[in-house]
């Protein structure tokens, strides 16, 4: 066969052992046969000397076929950033690390008779990391992220969804994943409202029934940006409640070292941490960004400590204009 198709065939069979060796073997006999024997041995002492199970702790997990349906409704997310690049407390490291240290001997806790906690909620304001602490728990299992478009699913509610949602988590049944709902008071807050169409509530019940009675073969996250107010009806459901606070000064500190590290400063930016308190991870990243880029823009090799207040004062902006926003006179 030409090496392409072995190739294309050796990709294919991502995830799945049996087949992977296979298609391997075949390549290793083409090389054979060519007379390349060098190659061939070394090709056969990697594919030896590789796991012989796929299942060491961040082995990748196979994948199954998308399903067409449901395609519309779930988008597979491509992890961008690792454990270096959040900041989080003490406790929700060791929640999150309590959590992985489960999935890992899931089996052997089932064993026991005993559940494994595996459908999350993680509550918190706007940008303070559960989105991308979703993203980076799912890299460090080594799960695919999948991410459930919920306006999608909602704005779509007459005809077929509650078959889409239906299809949704059969999927999440059999893959092993961390199958994402961002922004789930939408969902919430579409099931208190009153005015809402009637089928619209049916298959917000019907979703939150199937997270009910899903045992899911990784994890079931949903995020939202609500606390108190959101219906105890979708709290209980949930095996563990993560919080993602806005940073203290402490957090602040090492929020401003990370996003530093790499940028040469004219001055001491944890000087700053005080004048940051009562924004979030996300605001404050963007008054860096733009004291950065204004370096760039000046052509200079330092940001300097004008550069960081002005950010600051466009963000401070930003932020009254968002509050007279929410509550015009
Ligand atoms: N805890 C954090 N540590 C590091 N960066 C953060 C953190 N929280 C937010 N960010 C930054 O802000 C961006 C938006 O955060 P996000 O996770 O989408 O917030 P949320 O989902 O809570 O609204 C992230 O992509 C990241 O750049
Ligand atoms: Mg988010």
């Amino acid at each position: 066969m030409a090496r392409g198709e072995l190739m294309k065939k050796l990709l294919a069979s991502y995830g799945r052992d049996d087949e992977f060796r296979a298609v391997a073997e075949q390549i290793i006999g083409e090389e054979e046969k060519k007379n390349n024997r060098v190659l061939a041995r070394s090709l056969r002492k990697t594919l030896e000397a590789g796991p012989s199970r796929p299942s060491g702790p961040k082995a990748l997990a196979p994948l199954l076929p998308f399903p067409e349906a449901a395609a519309d409704f779930i988008e597979r997310i491509e992890p961008q950033h690792t454990h270096n690049d959040i900041v989080l407390g003490a406790t929700n490291v060791r929640v999150l690390l309590g959590l992985v240290k489960e999935f890992r001997r899931a089996d052997e806790i089932r064993r026991h008779g005993l559940k494994v906690r595996s459908k999350l909620l993680f509550c918190g304001p706007p940008g303070c990391g559960k989105t991308l602490c979703a993203e980076i728990f799912a890299a460090e299992l080594g799960l695919p992220l999948f991410l459930v478009k919920l306006d999608r699913l909602i704005s779509s509610y007459l005809g077929e969804t509650a078959g889409n949602v239906r299809k949704i988590f059969e999927f999440a049944r059999k893959q092993p994943c961390v199958l994402f709902f961002d922004e789930f008071d939408a969902l919430a807050r579409s099931r208190d409202d009153s005015s809402e169409h009637n089928e619209l509530r049916r298959v917000v019940n019907s979703l939150l029934l199937f997270i009910d009675h899903i045992q899911p073969k990784g994890f079931l996250i949903a995020a939202t940006n609500l606390d108190q107010s959101l219906d105890p009806a979708v709290w209980r459901r949930f095996d563990e409640v993560v919080w993602f606070d806005k940073p203290d000064r402490a957090m602040i500190a090492r929020f401003l070292r990370l996003k530093f590290k790499n940028i040469a400063t004219a001055f001491d930016p944890l000087q700053h941490a005080a004048a940051l308190e009562g924004y979030s991870y996300a605001e404050i990243e963007r008054v860096c960004t733009q004291a950065v880029k204004t370096m760039i823009i000046d052509r200079r090799k330092q940001v300097q400590a004008r550069d960081f207040n002005r950010a600051l004062e466009d963000e401070a902006r930003r932020r009254a204009g968002q509050s007279r926003l929410a509550s015009p006179s």
